[in-house]
């Protein structure tokens, strides 16, 4: 920004012309281009779909185009599901069917709608440029979302721990997943700024945050508005994008153990602070219907879900469409309340289960782990006394756990820094197993605790004497 050649009248001075300058850059959209990785800046649309698919329903065209099969060889005539509620789905000629059997471009669009409408309703993105796009999941939408956006050498700012198929994802396309410290509430902003000037110093490309917002996976963690507006607000400075991996926030449970209550629906993240169209927000059915619909959307900026939906028509075809079909019928038939009903139920299982653990800790691990009581998500996240020192590493726990038939995760696979990286940490899920195997697991790994304290209080003793 070069003020020293523009005369400003009076007491305007540099610093103000440089604040001005820099307020403007700040309030403005941010420049896709720039931000999108080389290979999807090179990769051109599916030309094929894009001239056969906006003519397929065109009344009076005859379709010699595309390699559609014809509708007559479907082997089905009916695709019908019940629920444990009652509801029935079913898909039958001139109900469905056919197009959700059929090459489906875009993918089921009225299940598009009714996520944009769940999103305008209950998130309430700030900016206005946003679309939604339908995925496979969760995991479709991260492995592509990466592929968008990461080069060789490109920083993604992420919790010191976090969702090791992002990692995965990351590292694959060439780029640092840079850990920040979190708390209970997640990154820690103070941490953040820190980690970005280390970056830069060093010339890295800063590109991303990546965070779970509500229930992180693995630390549980839950970010406040607060927290997501001040970690906002460091990105805009910086020009990062925010990437928000949302599949837990319809699991979200009350503080209060004693308390029968639930949350119910509703929705955290970056998306209601997003004033210049930065952040990208991924939601799943996996975690709140079943993972084996294979279905979610993305919610982003138009520019990037212009991009997102071309790879999507080059490989997935944005998942299912009977997926979607099904989905999109049962969601219309709970209507709101039914599915405020539904995720209700499903916060009341989870939160039973989550605390049967938190008791079951209370009674059998005090003095031998500190841990977490999650207030959303599957997880809780807990590091052993035993393993306090510096360098100490939970891999060693894992042996010894399975020889009593009990399976946690160790930390290490989460780190940022890399999963050979040591980390005292354990994330031990407790949305799986029946409620006794719960309490049985808890007494197992207590009893594994109480020997790893004494076995290092011994090596200790020895090393002193
Ligand atoms: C943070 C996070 N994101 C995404 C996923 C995967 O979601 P999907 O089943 O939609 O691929 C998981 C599943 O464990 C997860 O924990």
């Amino acid at each position: 920004i070069r003020t020293s050649r523009v005369s400003f009248p009076g007491s305007f001075t540099a610093e103000c012309a440089r604040q001005h300058t820099l307020k403007i850059l700040f309030t403005m959209p941010i420049d896709w281009e720039t931000k999108l990785s080389a290979s999807a800046r090179r990769r051109p649309t599916n030309a094929l779909k894009e001239l056969c698919a906006p003519l397929l329903h065109k009344k009076g065209m005859v379709l010699l185009g595309g390699g559609l099969p014809s509708a007559q060889a479907f082997p089905f005539t009916k695709i019908s599901a019940e629920f444990t509620d009652g509801v029935k789905v079913s898909l039958s000629e001139g109900k469905g069917l056919l197009s959700a059997l059929q090459y489906n471009a875009g993918g089921v669009a009225p299940l598009r709608e009714w996520a944009s409408k769940l999103i305008a309703a209950k998130v309430k993105p700030l900016c206005e440029d946003w679309e939604v796009t339908l995925t496979a999941g969760s995991s479709d939408a991260i492995e592509k979302m990466f592929g968008l956006l990461v080069d060789e050498g490109d920083v993604v700012f992420t919790e010191d721990h976090t969702y090791s198929a992002a990692l995965s994802n990351i590292r694959g396309y060439g780029g640092v997943a840079w850990g920040v410290a979190a708390d209970h509430e997640g990154v820690l902003p103070a941490a953040f700024e820190e980690e970005i000037e280390r970056a830069k110093k060093q010339g890295k490309t800063i590109k991303a945050l990546y965070v779970v917002p509500i229930g992180a996976n693995p630390s549980g963690a839950v970010m406040s508005p607060g927290r997501c507006k001040e970690l906002y607000d460091i990105a805009k400075k910086h020009n990062l994008i925010v990437l928000e991996d949302c599949a837990y926030d319809w699991l979200q449970y009350t503080p209060d153990r004693k308390s029968k209550d639930v949350p119910g629906l509703r929705f955290g993240g970056f998306l209601p602070y997003d004033s210049d169209s930065r952040v990208i927000r991924l939601d799943t059915v996996s975690k709140f219907i079943a993972p084996g619909l294979r279905t979610g959307w993305l919610t982003g900026p138009k520019p990037f879900v212009r991009h997102f939906s071309k790879l999507s028509n080059l490989s997935t075809h944005c998942g299912s469409a009977i997926s979607q079909s099904m989905v999109l019928s049962l969601l219309q038939q709970w209507g709101e309340e039914g599915l405020q009903a539904h995720i209700e139920k499903l916060q009341r299982m989870y939160q039973t289960r989550r605390n049967i653990v938190a008791d079951a800790f209370d009674q059998h691990l005090k003095g031998l782990a500190d841990w977490r009581v999650p207030d959303a998500g599957m997880f809780f996240w807990l590091r052993p006394k035993s393993l306090e020192a510096e360098k100490k590493d939970s891999r060693s726990l894992i042996p010894i756990l399975l020889k009593h038939n009990v399976l946690v995760v160790p930390g290490g696979i989460f780190k940022a820094e890399g999963s050979d990286a040591p980390s005292p940490w354990l994330r031990l899920a407790f949305s799986y197993a029946t409620d006794d195997d719960l309490k049985k697991g808890v007494e197992k790994l207590a009893l594994v605790l109480k020997e790893s304290a004494v076995a290092s209080e011994e090596k200790e003793k020895a090393s002193s004497s």
